[in-house]
């Protein structure tokens, strides 16, 4: 006979179909004495592309950290489709949920970060096929096969031997790039993927960002300072000022009449000479 389970403490059966990507939930992140989130609550729905948007120090790239776990919250749950992430609520205790399960759930999120973060000593081939050979245990062929046709897809097809230091920039990302797809990911983290960029390339790293999201169902946590991007790319933007959400609202009402003086304020500081120029398309 079954036992009676509380949906909080059984994460795989009680984990419903319609269960946001992201969920977080009373989210705590101190370091020390510093809290730098408090009282988070958020939610992502499947499919959904969410930009994050603040001042410096305001906690955006935390929040990614988070949801990688790369950084554990301090207090309070992350949900990823339903399943808690490093911390569950059993028999009322917040406890602290086994490294197997939470591999488990992270083979689902990819990261792209600002300064790509490729392993040096690795060719491209070898930085797409790692994750995907050792955390997925695909064949070395398989994994090969489909990191040639993304690097195509992110137009490096020759590049494929070469070693990341002897890439430009811009190749270094659509790399980083490829290597998050090779995952096959439900949740793609963007973290200020063009800001170490010179101006130049940074529209054709977007382009790809934008072909992907285009042309796959995967939802995107997102945050950059490129706000034509955000407002192409995402249905929901939050403003996020000390730790918490100031504001929220779809990119047209953002970036045309947000409500929030700190969102005003934020807004006009980043959009500089271009106010007015970010435009639908
Ligand atoms: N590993 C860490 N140890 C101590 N403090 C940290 C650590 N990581 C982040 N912080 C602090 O957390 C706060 C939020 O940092 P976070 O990097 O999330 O901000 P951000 O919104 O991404 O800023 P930026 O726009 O400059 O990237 C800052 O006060 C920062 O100093
Ligand atoms: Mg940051």
């Amino acid at each position: 006979m079954p036992t009676t389970t509380d949906s909080e403490t059984a994460p795989e059966s009680g984990a419903p179909a319609t269960a946001p990507a992201i969920r977080f939930q009373d989210v705590e992140k101190r370091f020390g004495d510093n809290v730098v989130l408090k009282d988070l609550n958020f939610e992502v729905s499947k499919g959904d592309r969410v930009t994050l948007i603040g001042p410096s120090g305001s906690g955006k790239t935390t929040i990614l950290r988070l949801v990688m776990t790369l950084e554990k919250a301090t207090g309070g749950y992350i949900h990823i489709n339903g399943e808690p992430l490093t911390h569950e609520l059993r028999g009322g205790k917040r406890v602290e949920r086994s490294e197997k399960a939470q591999k488990q759930i992270r083979k689902r999120i990819g990261m792209v970060f600002q300064q790509f973060n490729l392993f040096p000593n690795m060719t491209v081939l070898e930085n797409i096929i790692e994750a995907p050979v050792h955390v997925l245990g695909q064949s070395k062929e398989q994994a090969t096969r489909r990191a040639m046709e993304l690097l195509e897809s992110v137009g490096l097809p020759n590049k494929a031997k070469a070693h990341p230091l002897q890439l430009s920039g811009g190749q270094q990302q659509r790399v980083a790039i490829a290597r998050a797809l090779a995952m096959d990911p439900e949740i793609l983290l963007l973290d200020e993927v063009t800001s170490a960029l010179d101006p130049e390339i940074v529209g054709e790293v977007l382009a790809i960002l934008r072909r992907i999201a285009d042309t796959t169902d995967i939802t995107m946590l997102i945050v950059t300072h490129e706000m034509q991007f955000a407002r192409d790319v995402s249905n929901r933007v939050l403003m996020f000022d000390g730790g918490r959400i100031v504001e929220e609202a779809t990119p047209d009402v953002m970036f045309t009449e947000p409500k929030h003086e700190r969102t005003q304020a934020f807004l006009h500081a980043v959009l500089g000479g271009q106010e007015g120029q970010i435009g639908t398309h």
